[in-house]
């Protein structure tokens, strides 16, 4: 997590590098800070909101070209002043911003200490720029050397930012398993940890690849070797990304923007790649490996947090569809369990930003076993995108409210359209049913308008319940992991305990915690299970729980029993999630906002976990 943004050019860097800070805030938020070199290195950090930074460099002098900073999400040392970035050597010479964790930096401390070096903070980032510099003034190095030298005694995961007070005509930048991005412009250069801090400035960029340093030269220009000493030419893509995604539109939070979006980004999610008229349905990656899909023994699928839960969705849909078993795994389980792996078996990654470090070490792993791997990822160019053999991108465009909601519609679109492709392909399914499903899918995105239409009856029940401490969510079949998506963005971002169930195991335990003080949220809108969710309902009410249920329109049963109904339009079964969990969005939202809570930077969580 954490981000860093840097700049090296003709204009101020201080107000850049703040409004790029704003801009990346999603990735950590517990402190931050900024270093400009004009002459000296001027150095401001504080603990808190970006605003509290803003609000320092405003009283203070911080004229300059060039300069780096930082937003951090605490590893090593508690967010306070002294553990924000940047940090300085220990002559202050050089300052740097880091992202990610330096596994060996108790090793590393112990020798610089043995050399006499004392240091201010608890964290690895600062053993790193002692290094650095230390590497620099023995050997009379420049900047790009001495980073490149120490970073080969380094183990972890790092990008950084580096400047020198003895050179200020050069910005170098590195990375390995942590993002960061060069942004080109005129005479002036940008560095982030994605590209949001400057596309304002310029949709010119170039992902840094692990173990590239960039140094960047206002006379020079850009220019890439790896830690190995080679040179690299830089590749240079132009982004097609507007700047209006990166703001709220309006809205009072990004989440409730995101929520809002889905009627439009489920539709990106499908375009070119359905066409019910022509009964074409088509994703470029499963083409290209089409024999090797068909063939698969397994596809096993990993993925962290909600896009676990969308992962759990894609289980039900290809085994359903498709039928290929299919298993589901929590990326850090996955990959410190050994698992059992064979050339025959296809490994899905799930992942809105890319960078999920479990994932992409899960990834790695598969790939080392021999398995074909492929990416269902939202950020372009991010790091699992370039590591998997194929892969279909979700296009929704960037999510900024930490709690996820858009990238798990697009995944279970995503998902939907695999499972049918490959149902297509195995003749699992016939034309007509193939059709059938099309003609549905394309309804999809009018129907989740629909459901947003209940935005306000759902900030009532929200009103109405956001007092208990706990919630209990319960879906059967495809509505089982929506229960455990809802649940987990309720506890996210408004920190009430809630847990999601498969409704019919509510007997076997959780059933003890009912009373009326237990709210109890049920998806009962799939007609295969709708009786039995019915009796589940039954229960709760015997015990005198609050039911909130999500029905069809038109729904009498549970409507008669229930404290509160939210009716949404019937679909297919497969379809279902892609409807049933917009109320749970909404509802966890509205709770959260009535509870005062950060919707869009909730305490202690950060957006992309880019640690183990
Ligand atoms: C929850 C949430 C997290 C992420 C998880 C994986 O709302 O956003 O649980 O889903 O950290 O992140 P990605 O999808 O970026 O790999």
């Amino acid at each position: 997590m954490c981000g860093i943004v840097g700049y090296i050019g003709n204009r101020q860097a201080d107000e850049l590098i703040i409004k790029g800070l704003e801009r990346l805030e999603y990735r950590g938020y517990d402190s931050s800070g900024i270093a400009i070199l004009n002459g000296a290195l001027k150095v401001h950090k504080k603990q808190g909101k970006v605003a509290a930074l803003r609000a320092i460099v405003n009283e203070h002098d911080t004229t300059g070209t060039l300069g780096i900073g930082h937003t951090r999400w605490a590893t090593h040392g508690e967010p306070n002043d002294i553990n924000a970035h940047p940090h300085l050597g220990g002559r202050g010479r050089l300052a740097l911003v880091h992202n990610g964790i330096i596994e060996n930096y108790g090793v590393l401390k112990n020798a610089l200490m043995a050399e006499g070096h004392t240091f201010e903070s608890d964290t690895d980032t600062e053993v790193l720029v002692h290094l650095i510099e230390e590497i620099q003034r023995e050997g009379n190095l420049s900047l790009e050397e001495a980073v490149r030298l120490a970073l080969n005694r380094v183990e972890g995961a790092y990008a950084i930012a580096v400047i020198d007070r003895e050179n200020p005509d050069i910005l170098v930048g590195a990375r390995k398993a942590s993002p960061l991005v060069v942004g080109i412009g005129e005479d002036e250069f940008f560095i982030g940890s994605d590209a949001s801090p400057f596309l304002d400035h310029t949709k010119k960029v170039v992902y840094l690849d692990d173990n590239q340093i960039a140094s960047i030269s206002r006379t020079k220009g850009l220019k890439i070797k790896n830690t190995a000493n080679e040179t690299q030419p830089p590749f240079i893509q132009e982004l097609d990304l507007q700047i209006e995604a990166l703001e709220k539109d309006g809205y009072e939070h990004f989440m409730l923007k995101e929520i809002h979006e889905q009627p439009q980004t489920i539709v990106d999610a499908m375009r070119g790649r359905i066409s019910s008229k022509d009964g074409l349905v088509y994703l470029r990656g499963i083409e290209e490996f089409a024999n090797r899909f068909v063939r698969a023994n397994r596809i096993i699928i990993v993925a962290c947090g909600t896009s676990y839960h969308s992962g759990l969705i894609g289980e039900y849909l290809i085994e359903d569809l498709a039928r290929i078993p299919v298993e589901v795994e929590y990326a850090s389980e996955f990959r410190y369990r050994n698992p059992i792996l064979n050339e025959g078996d296809i490994v899905i990654a799930l992942s809105q930003s890319g960078e999920t470090a479990d994932t992409l070490a899960a990834l790695e792993l598969a790939k080392q076993k021999g398995a074909m791997i492929y990416g269902i990822v939202n950020s372009v160019g991010s790091s699992i995108a370039r590591l998997t053999d194929a892969g279909s991108y979700i296009h929704c465009g960037p999510e900024i409210g930490v709690a996820s909601t858009k990238a798990f519609t697009g995944q279970v679109t995503v998902l939907t359209i695999l499972a049918l492709s490959l149902a297509q392909k195995l003749s699992t399914i016939s034309n007509t049913e193939l059709q059938q499903y099309l003609r549905e899918l394309e309804l999809i995105p009018e129907k989740v308008r629909e459901v947003l239409e209940e935005n306000d009856h759902i900030r009532y029940i929200a009103q109405e319940i956001k007092n208990h401490d706990n919630a209990l969510y319960l879906g059967r079949g495809y509505n089982f992991p929506v229960a455990l998506e809802g649940a987990l963005k309720l506890k996210e971002i408004s920190y009430v305990h809630a847990e999601g169930y498969p409704a019919a195991e509510m007997k076997h335990g959780p059933i003890a915690l009912i009373d009326e003080n237990m709210p109890v949220i049920v998806m009962a809108t799939n007609p295969s299970a709708y009786e039995k969710i019915v009796s589940n309902v039954q229960e709760v009410v015997a015990r005198k729980g609050r039911v909130i249920a999500i029905v069809n329109q038109g729904e009498k049963a549970i409507s008669k029993i229930a404290d509160h109904i939210i009716e949404i339009p019937a679909t297919d079964e497969p379809f279902s999630p892609l409807l049933s969990v917009i109320p749970l969005q909404l509802l966890s939202y509205h709770i959260a906002v009535e509870l005062g809570r950060n919707v869009d930077q909730p305490r202690n969580l950060a957006k992309s976990v880019t640690v183990e």
